[in-house]
């Protein structure tokens, strides 16, 4: 039994038995210390908020603010000195730089164009499936996880297929969490290099424009002037970066929790419908985004009876949320044919007018990568059952995702 003061020292410190299996020290947190103060590696004083309720009002609450580079600086206070150019967009804005930002972007960012990329995404999923090998171990991480998101982006983008390897390693560098001063410097200088390559990007696709998302921000840009040269820069930016690890994650932690369950794996494969409520069901279970959801108070604000004071950050536990028993029946049963799971209750894409903006996205490509995956690979397997997963260490928790996945894909 975990009692309050461990979960706070587990959460705080980010333990390795925390990483393993953090549910219970969030049943420990939601149940006696909700909305709890810690103080994370970085050293600033944070209120990790932990209950459904609180974390779909805390989401929406003008008062918690997303200007991370406003008034309290608060990115610099976490990160240290990382790239403000990179970070002009709506993620880390307030209305009404934020609904201006988000409107402009969704003029390119349409549903024609998300549904027009399924047949790329399809092919991008074979041709990956076709290089891997069958018979022996293979980490689907590396090999398929990763490169489906990095591929459908740069695709969506209009990124050049030559150029996407350099893309990953980038984008992979600057979404590194470490707080050592050689891993400041690397992802500093990723930053740098990411700027310098969409400044150029933009650039081309104004001399030659495409039937692509760029080009189309691009020329919304040079039309309406409702976006600065360098929001432009970091909105191309901050589709590559929400848009890659997240969806990888997601889809790292679907295959490992279907191969542990093939009983839900079972009822997939014979009810292929059953696809969509699934993917909702894993986002719910076990998401990729655990509590990258910064944001500071710009005024005292109480929450389940604890106030938190102005200039203080916040970081909202959607992993903790959607395993609230107040909200979610059975919540620790990975169960695809939940019902209502169809319903998106689960906070896993956020809530809010920060409500993530490639959800739709996100979905079709975990759907095709899961359907065809096992489709093609009825018998695929873990390599090794009996070793349990390796989830992904970090500082502390912003994104949940295992560190490697080795299956086998056709065990002879
Ligand atoms: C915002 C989750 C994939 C683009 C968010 C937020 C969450 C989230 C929780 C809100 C953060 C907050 O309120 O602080 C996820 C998950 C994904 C995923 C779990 C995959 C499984 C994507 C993809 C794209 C994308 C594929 C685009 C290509 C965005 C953008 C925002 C956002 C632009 C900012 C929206 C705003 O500030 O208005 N995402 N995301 N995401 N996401 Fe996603």
């Amino acid at each position: 039994m975990t009692t309050t003061q461990d979960a706070v020292a587990a959460a705080e410190r980010c333990t390795p038995e925390y990483r393993r299996n953090p549910h219970p020290v969030y049943a420990q947190l939601r149940e006696s210390a909700p909305v709890c103060p810690m103080r994370p590696p970085h050293g600033n004083e944070t209120y990790l908020i932990t209950r459904y309720e609180d974390a779909r009002n805390a989401l929406s609450d003008p008062r918690l603010s997303k200007d991370m580079y406003g008034a309290m600086d608060a990115y610099r206070r976490i990160f240290g000195d990382s790239s403000v150019a990179l970070d002009d967009n709506m993620l880390n804005s307030d209305a009404p730089k934020h609904t201006r930002l988000r409107k402009l972007v969704n003029t390119a960012f349409t549903p024609r164009r998300v549904e027009a990329l399924r047949p790329r995404i399809q092919e991008i999923v074979e041709t990956l499936l076709d290089d891997c090998p069958t018979r022996e171990p293979l980490d689907l991480l590396p090999a398929f996880a990763f490169p489906v998101p990095i591929a459908v982006i740069c695709e969506l983008l209009g990124v050049p297929p030559q150029e996407r390897s350099k893309m990953q390693q980038l984008s992979t560098t600057v979404a590194q969490t470490g707080f050592s001063a050689e891993s400041k410097r690397a992802q500093q200088k990723a930053e740098e290099d990411l700027h310098a390559y969409f400044t150029e990007l933009i650039a081309r696709k104004r001399r030659e424009p495409a039937d692509d998302m760029l080009s189309a921000l691009t020329a919304v840009r040079d039309t309406d002037g409702g976006l600065s040269e360098n929001e432009l820069v970091s909105t191309a930016f901050l589709l590559m970066f929400a848009g890659h690890k997240t969806t990888a994650y997601l889809i790292g932690n679907a295959v490992y929790h279907f191969l542990a369950r093939p009983a839900q794996l079972r009822a997939v494969q014979e009810k292929p419908e059953l696809i969509g409520p699934a993917v909702e069901e894993l986002v719910r279970y076990e998401g990729s985004v655990e509590s990258a959801t910064f944001r500071y108070a710009t005024e005292d604000v109480e929450y389940s009876g604890t106030r938190i004071p102005k200039g203080a950050l916040v970081q909202i536990a959607l992993t903790s949320a959607n395993r609230d028993p107040e909200k979610f029946e059975r919540p620790d049963d990975f169960d695809v044919r939940r019902p209502g799971n169809t319903q998106n209750a689960h906070l896993g894409f956020g809530h809010g007018s920060h409500y993530c903006l490639g959800a739709p996205l996100a979905r079709l490509e975990t759907q095709l990568a899961l359907s065809t995956l096992f489709g093609r690979f009825p018998r695929l397997t873990l390599a090794d059952p009996a070793s349990g997963p390796q989830w992904m260490a970090v500082p502390f928790p912003a994104f949940r995702g295992l560190a490697e996945l080795p299956v086998v894909l056709d065990p002879a």
